[in-house]
């Protein structure tokens, strides 16, 4: 058998992932144990984790450095890319929205809209499918600040609980899209590891749901 390395989301979905992992059968003690380390083996098993930030999960397993990958759906429509998307994990749900501030009308008058986002293409898209032409302002995060600080006029950005937008007075003005956790795989590891990926794949989905 071949090494298949998987790429991890670190932060939100790791905890869960590993979780997923462990149920399907993968010994995850380094993993749980990791300190500084970056890429970790899974006990017993020809594969290793690496972890990353969202968007570097996309482009490891689309270049092909990592086999497979865990990441959200809204860094996958955000980012693009060739890869298969094979699972929905059903963890990590969140959704994106368009929010504003509460009880102001956004949309009153002809103004171009403002918009503050960590993700300017799925704002680009959601108006431009609305035939909207929007200014869009890139954030790194904490979002719901612009509208407060007078920036933007809304936000679009990834609700989970919905608190932060209710502690900091804002509303949903229109859902955009469902996200959750997504299974990726590299195009030709699907081919040249093809029985590796499928294992583990059905390994994955055995464990599910969580
Ligand atoms: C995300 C998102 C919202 C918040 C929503 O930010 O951008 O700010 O979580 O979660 P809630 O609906 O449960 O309140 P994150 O915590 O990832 O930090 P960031 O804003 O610094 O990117």
């Amino acid at each position: 058998m071949n090494t298949i390395r998987i790429a991890l989301t670190k932060g939100r979905l790791e905890e869960k992932s590993v979780a997923l992992f462990e149920k399907a059968g993968y010994g995850c003690s380094e993993l749980k144990d990791k300190g500084r380390r970056l890429i970790l083996p899974l006990n017993g098993l020809p594969a290793e984790a690496v972890l990353a930030k969202a968007a570097d999960v996309v482009t490891y397993v689309e270049y092909g450095a990592c086999d497979v990958g865990v990441v959200g759906k809204d860094t996958i429509m955000e980012h693009g890319g060739s890869f298969y998307e094979v699972l929905d994990l059903g963890f990590g749900k969140c959704r994106f929205v368009f929010a504003a501030k509460a009880g102001n009308d956004v949309y009153k008058g002809f103004r171009r809209l403002k918009i503050a986002t960590k993700y300017p293409a799925v704002a680009r898209t959601f108006f431009g499918s609305k035939g909207m032409d929007i200014e869009i302002i890139k954030i790194e995060g904490s979002v719901e600040l612009a509208p407060l600080l007078g920036l933007a006029d809304g936000i679009v950005d990834i609700v989970e609980t919905g608190s932060t937008l209710r502690e900091n007075g804002l509303e949903v003005i229109e859902e955009i899209a469902p996200s959750s956790a997504r299974l990726i795989v590299n195009l030709a590891s699907m081919k040249l590891k093809k029985r590796e990926v499928l294992d583990f794949l059905e390994k994955c989905s055995s464990g599910l749901p969580l």
